[in-house]
């Protein structure tokens, strides 16, 4: 257990973040900050509520100020605007970096020595705004989504083969958007290759159906993306720092010449504990996955260099 953790954005995604946290009693004081007025404060309040029915003791409040949440170990930035349908992730590129600009600015000014985890879309350009704004180094800025994509994946594996998800193992690397990469070399069941339970064909629509995931939902929800999974995969990175668990997960580092590849974030294997990222893992790639992780990365510079800080 950490001192405090700040979620900024109180929306779907970062209320049920802040619960998360608070109901795994990852800190003593969850702290949730949103610009819109009695938003923070009354989702904070009713997490807070539940405590004595869910056993918690981390003690949850909200705010639209940054005063309360200072000092906070761990900030996880949720705010921005979501997809809708037929949005891109990269439509909301301008408005989310402007968004996720001034929460870092606050967060840098109140919270110098916190962990950043970067939640906004699209991902792996919100995360060169947080590194940009905030002059953290690489090892306190991190970015969610390749739990978030491979959870997806594992979960259509499971319901193809009937079997638990908790022995699916399964890797997938890139940007957090069309071009991502699903590692089918690395995929297994209990340490089983994947190819002996499916065939190429039987295993492509699940890899397609692991990419539009985001969309999926989107399509269904209408009004806004997916949150529960989203959150989920927050708070595994928030849980392996907290307790220095040494994890090794999918998630948007920036590159410093692993890969082949330097100055950008980037959905690779990172290890992960009390001083955020501690390590990029390079694995071995066939060519395809090479040619495949090298088209993401393009699909994340080209809307790097054009976004506004
Ligand atoms: P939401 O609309 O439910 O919540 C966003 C919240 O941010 C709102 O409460 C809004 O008032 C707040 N906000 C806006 N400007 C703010 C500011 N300057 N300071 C503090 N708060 C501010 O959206 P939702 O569903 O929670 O999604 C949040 C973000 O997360 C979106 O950008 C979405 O695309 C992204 N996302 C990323 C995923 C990933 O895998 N990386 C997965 C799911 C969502
Ligand atoms: C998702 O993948 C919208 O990025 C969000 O659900």
């Amino acid at each position: 257990m950490v001192n405090k953790i700040t979620v900024v954005g109180a929306g779907n995604v970062g209320a049920t973040t802040a619960q998360r946290i608070a109901e795994k009693e990852l800190a003593r004081s969850v702290v949730m900050v949103d610009i819109a007025d009695g938003i923070p404060q009354g989702k904070g309040l009713d997490q807070w509520e539940s405590a004595p029915i869910e056993l918690f003791d981390s003690r949850v409040t909200g705010s639209t100020g940054y005063e309360t949440s200072a000092g906070s170990d761990v900030v996880v930035i949720t705010a921005g605007i979501a997809r809708k349908p037929g949005m891109s992730r990269d439509d909301l590129l301008n408005t989310n970096a402007g968004i996720v600009k001034s929460c870092a600015e606050q967060v840098k000014a109140t919270s110098p020595n916190a962990i950043v985890i970067v939640v906004s879309n699209p991902l792996d350009v919100m995360c060169y705004v947080a590194k940009e704004v905030t002059g953290f180094p690489r090892e306190r800025v991190i970015g969610m989504a390749g739990i978030l994509d491979t959870a997806r994946f594992r979960s259509f594996i499971a319901e193809k083969l009937d079997v638990s998800v908790r022995d699916i193992q399964a890797m997938v690397l890139g940007g957090h958007g069309d071009t991502m990469v699903p590692l089918i070399s690395y995929t297994s069941i209990s340490g089983i290759p994947i190819t002996q339970f499916l065939t190429a064909e039987e295993l492509a629509p699940l890899v397609d159906r692991a990419r539009n995931g985001g969309a999926e939902i989107v399509k269904y929800l209408k009004t806004g993306s997916a949150y529960y999974a989203p959150s989920s995969g927050a708070v595994q990175i928030v849980e392996a720092i907290v307790n220095d668990q040494k994890r090794i997960l999918p998630c948007s580092a920036w590159l410093e010449g692993e890969y082949g590849m330097k100055g950008l974030y980037l959905g690779v294997p990172c290890k992960l504990g009390r001083k955020g990222l501690e390590k990029v893992v390079e694995i071995d790639l066939s060519a395809d996955e090479k040619a495949a992780l090298a088209k993401s990365a393009d699909a994340v510079r080209e809307p790097m260099s054009v976004v506004k800080l």
